[in-house]
């Protein structure tokens, strides 16, 4: 089959030629090919393999393109990268590969496209296009990647063993690119994950937290939660998740098996929000529930404090998988430890409880609230509904709440200053007093967040602390 319409892009041409000019052969492979068939969204990153040196290539390349783009080097790989426009063209020359068993680093060897291949991660990864002259855009699929990808399997070029083996990277992208595309893993791959999965002990943290983010940025993120937990990768990657799985049961009260409740909010709110960072909250925000489960016998199970023990466990997970701790860490833990706040206002819905809602979310209100209506995961319809009308009430108050009081970024009305200068005070405890009074009349619905009754309240307080007002 022909596919030249995939190669419309002058790059292509120029590639071709300048691998004519240097006598070699050269295709397209990978992810580009894969995409194109798929119709899915271009990718603007381009893998070429040459039958050579592909660093000869990138620079032959870059010479005859318009403005000879930097081409960089990368010799222990034997690789070469420039950048044309909004596209990255990698170089690589053919290669037949073996890896040693406890790293990753390859044993490199020159070889055939078919070597090159036969030593890719999947069938519908190793399908090529050639940019030689005489067959300009031809398929070249040796292990009926075509086939796989209209039925939907990833599924390896060599022995499934082998190919996880040589880079157990691979495991977590069979799973990613099964969540990705809605592919099934072929059963052979699958059970050769399962056998191989201690080997992503030697994968860097940044490499499997990518593959994370792929996954959790999905449609259906579930789908590779679910992939990663049977194969046994989840228990060595994200264990406070397996720790979520199974229902107990004791004296005939069992609690909900918390692990696919998870992935149900999960998948919800990959509908309402793109949001990477609410999804890992989504992913994070029952993880308080496995250290803090207790079975009493006049009430039951209990998860008491659970999301303040998450909040702290979000911190130990991101430093374990070396994610950022940053600003993003603190919104997911906040969220984390605020996840349950909005559900009591699924059943009744006051003023003063918006209020405080949206002075301790502060700007995170709206996704606190995209958090909660997520985890409504009732299996009765009535409840459902109710619960989701109550929380379309909460976000109407949200908002009327926020037009008259404005606490979302509250900033006290009357300052520290104002009541020192007021009662001829020094800094003393008297001043935190007051002003935390008038902070709970505003958020109680006591008094509106405005100077003067704020002042008003000031002055009855200090007459009650036996405080004298200055003239
Ligand atoms: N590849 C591989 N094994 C890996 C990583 C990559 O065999 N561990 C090969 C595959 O043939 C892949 C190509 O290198 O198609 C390019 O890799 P990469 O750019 O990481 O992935 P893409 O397939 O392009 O997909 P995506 O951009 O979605 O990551």
């Amino acid at each position: 089959m022909n596919h030249k319409l995939a190669l419309k892009h002058p790059i292509f041409d120029v590639i071709s030629r300048s691998a004519e000019a240097l006598q070699l052969k050269c295709f397209v492979i990978g992810g580009y090919v894969r995409d194109y068939l798929l119709e899915r969204e271009s990718t603007k990153d381009i893998d070429i393999v040459a039958v050579g040196s592909g660093i000869a290539l990138a620079e032959e390349v870059s010479k005859n393109l318009p403005n000879h783009p930097k081409v960089q080097v990368f010799k222990t790989y034997g690789t070469a990268m420039l950048r044309y426009e909004d596209i990255e063209v990698e170089f690589v020359g053919a290669r037949k590969e073996s890896y040693n068993e406890d790293s990753r680093n390859p044993i490199v060897e020159n070889g055939t496209l078919e070597d090159d291949q036969n030593r890719r991660d999947f069938t519908i990864n190793a399908l090529a296009l050639s940019l030689n002259e005489e067959d300009f855009g031809d398929l070249i699929d040796p292990f009926n990647g075509l086939k796989d990808l209209d039925q939907g399997v990833i599924r390896t070029p060599l022995d499934p063993d082998i190919t996880y083996s040589d880079d157990p990277l691979r495991m977590m992208r069979a799973i990613r690119f099964a969540t990705q595309l809605n592919f099934d893993i072929e059963e052979e791959s699958l059970k050769a994950i399962s056998a191989n999965k201690d080997r992503i002990k030697i994968i860097s943290k940044e490499r499997i937290v990518t593959e994370l983010h792929k996954i959790l940025e999905s449609k259906q993120p579930s789908i590779g939660f679910i992939l990663l937990e049977k194969t046994g990768l989840l228990g060595y990657i994200l264990p406070e998740l397996t720790a979520l799985k199974g229902i107990d049961e004791i004296e005939g009260q069992r609690h909900k098996d918390n692990f696919y409740h998870t992935l149900e909010v999960v998948d919800n709110i990959a509908k309402t929000t793109d949001n990477l960072w609410l999804r890992w909250a989504a992913l994070l925000h029952d993880i308080g529930k496995a250290p803090t489960k207790k079975f009493h016998k006049t009430i039951g199970w209990t998860f008491h404090a659970h999301e303040f023990v998450g909040s702290k466990m979000v911190y130990k997970l991101f430093k374990r998988l070396k994610m950022p701790l940053n600003d993003k860490m603190k919104f997911v833990q906040k969220m984390v430890l605020m996840s349950s706040r909005p559900i009591v206002l699924a059943s009744e819905v006051t003023d003063s409880a918006v209020r405080r809602l949206v002075f301790d979310a502060g700007e995170y209100v709206d996704d606190l609230m995209t958090l909660c209506e997520a985890d409504i995961t009732t299996k009765n319809p009535k409840k459902f509904k109710k619960y989701h009308n109550n929380f379309k009430l909460v976000r109407d108050k949200i908002v009327e709440v926020e037009e008259r009081d404005r606490v979302r970024n509250f900033q006290p009305p009357v300052s520290g200053e104002e009541i020192m200068k007021a009662f001829n005070l020094k800094p003393s405890r008297e001043i935190g007093i007051i002003k935390e009074a008038i902070k709970e009349a505003i958020l109680e619905g006591d008094i509106p967040n405005e100077h003067e009754a704020a002042y008003n309240l000031m002055i009855e307080k200090g007459k009650k602390l036996g405080l004298t007002i200055q003239d």
